[in-house]
């Protein structure tokens, strides 16, 4: 039967035996998948594995140093973070195409991550022939591998992966719903700030700018994101809803009125969801009081900022994310 410890101690001799005495790398990206991956690799091989944080500049407000400190406080992991903003934002320039989004994200996260392999992690120990993802259940459904089913969207994780991958890839979470992970996360001593943070999508707040991706625009949508997660919290909402996509309309403008001027600038977007799984999803019900709050504080506080939507849209049809 089913239970977190069997899970676990099944992992653990699978990863066991299938890495021997060699080295595993391991991404962290801030989320529960890959930081449930980790500690299980980690309970497994022990310093065997090292820990790789791209910050690729498309992350939330705060959220480097939280993985910093949360993480490695929680699992003593061995941990390397690698600046590549410049690089991901040069990569991505001139791109709006989400798709080319995705693939140019995980594409370049693997280049960033045989380059810690070759610079930071070879040193005089045996070679790192493993890579550590946290790919869950429905990321495998969702980009078509295993069952057949339609390409719905090429998870940075899954479909994103170049031809030339240097790596073996170590999946400990590939038959877990989220739900279960958390519970995984649980049992292997992780806190709850992190059992508990809700999912973000590997490709960070690249695929929320509908439009191409720069710096500016994504200074601009920190801001408005972490007003709205600010407010969300305040308002003791971030255990009902399973996350909140705030998204950036950067090739869209409309004209507002802002003390005595006229202002033509961008919409964002609030998509509040509940959900079990990710796989569907319905628009949550906020309280009318807490998105005025969070609208009035975006179109007051963010530049550039004159109009807030909400997303009302079911998963069937709509997807979480917008891009
Ligand atoms: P969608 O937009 O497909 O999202 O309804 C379903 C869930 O997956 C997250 N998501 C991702 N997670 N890499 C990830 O690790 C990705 O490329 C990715 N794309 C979407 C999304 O936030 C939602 O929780």
């Amino acid at each position: 039967s089913w239970t977190t410890g069997n899970v676990i101690e099944e992992q653990v001799t699978a990863i066991r035996e299938q890495v021997g005495d060699r080295r595993a790398i391991c991404g962290l990206s801030g989320g529960v998948d890959s930081a449930v991956a980790a500690a299980l690799v980690a309970r497994a091989i022990g310093d065997q594995l090292t820990c790789v944080y791209v910050d690729h500049g498309l992350m939330r407000k705060g959220e480097t140093e939280q993985v910093e400190k949360d993480f490695v406080a929680a699992t003593g992991v061995k941990l390397v973070v690698v600046d590549a903003e410049e690089r991901f934002l040069s990569a991505l320039k001139g791109v709006s195409d989400p798709e080319e989004k995705r693939k140019i994200i995980g594409r370049e996260f693997i280049r960033v991550f045989e380059q810690a392999q070759a610079e930071i992690i070879a040193d005089q120990g045996p070679a790192v022939e493993f890579l550590v993802q946290g790919t869950l259940y429905p990321d495998v459904v969702e980009s078509g591998g295993g069952t057949g089913t339609a390409n719905i969207k090429s998870h940075h994780n899954v479909g994103g992966l170049p031809e030339d991958l240097e790596f073996k890839l170590i999946e400990p979470l590939r038959k877990l719903f989220k739900d279960e992970v958390r519970m995984v996360g649980q049992e292997l001593g992780l806190p709850d700030e992190i059992v508990h943070r809700q999912p973000f999508p590997g490709p960070g707040l690249g695929i929320r700018i509908v439009g191409e991706v720069t710096k500016e625009r994504l200074d601009l949508l920190r801001e408005a994101d972490a007003i709205a997660r600010e407010e969300l919290t305040a308002a003791g909402l971030d255990r009902d809803i399973w996350q909140c996509p705030v998204v950036l309309l950067a090739d869209v403008r409309s004209v507002g009125v802002q003390g005595d001027g006229r202002t033509y600038g961008h919409p964002i977007v609030l998509r509040p969801v509940s959900s079990e799984d990710a796989m569907t999803a319905d628009w949550s019900r906020l309280p009318y009081d807490v998105l005025a709050r969070i609208s009035t504080r975006i179109t007051n506080e963010v530049r550039d900022v004159n109009r807030v939507v909400l997303d009302v849209t079911s998963k069937p049809p709509g997807t979480i994310e917008w891009e």
